[in-house]
């Protein structure tokens, strides 16, 4: 038996230490929260994706009365992405999370789904897609999605190998 320790490096950072690009993003997430239709958690998510050709694809939570019908920002954008851009990959996805009448202090860390969901976008690209979570108090910048969900399933798993 042994112990095995995972390390995953993130970056902490204030808002404008993000580069000019990864600031404009982050800029348009926040912008985006404001379009949620979140009429029973109040909680607007808003995200914004980068593609490779400098394209940037938008979004927001969508909720439903039949609750499980709804859909968080993210896969909400990477589906757009995705689905509009086939060939094009995502360099870069920035979230911004609002409620109670302010952007959270913390940075806003993605559901469990919406982790699986930037994992496959990064491996259908075969190309990192930096995750930058953004906080009043600070941003975190993950350098790829498979930082955020180690020992992922992934179409590797199917094999069996
Ligand atoms: N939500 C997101 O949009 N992204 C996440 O990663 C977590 C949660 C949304 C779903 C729901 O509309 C609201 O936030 C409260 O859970």
């Amino acid at each position: 038996m042994k112990e095995i320790t995972l390390q995953t490096q993130i970056t902490a950072c204030t808002v404008d230490e993000l580069d000019a690009e990864l600031r404009q993003l982050v800029e348009i997430a926040k912008q985006k929260t404001q379009d949620a239709y979140c009429p029973y958690s109040h909680f607007h998510v808003g995200a914004a994706a980068l593609l490779n050709d400098g394209t940037i694809i938008t979004g927001a939570n969508q909720e439903n009365a039949a609750y499980p019908s709804g859909i968080c920002a993210e896969r909400t954008v990477l589906f757009a992405a995705n689905a509009n851009h086939p060939h094009t990959p995502v360099k870069a996805l920035a979230i911004a999370c609002y409620t109670n009448g302010h952007f959270t202090k913390q940075a806003g860390t993605p559901c469990g789904a919406c982790r699986q969901v930037m994992l496959e976008t990064e491996h259908r690209y075969g190309q990192d897609m930096q995750v930058i979570l953004y906080g009043e108090e600070g941003c975190y910048v993950f350098h790829k999605a498979t930082d955020l969900l180690p020992l992922s399933f992934v179409s590797d798993n199917l094999k069996g190998d």
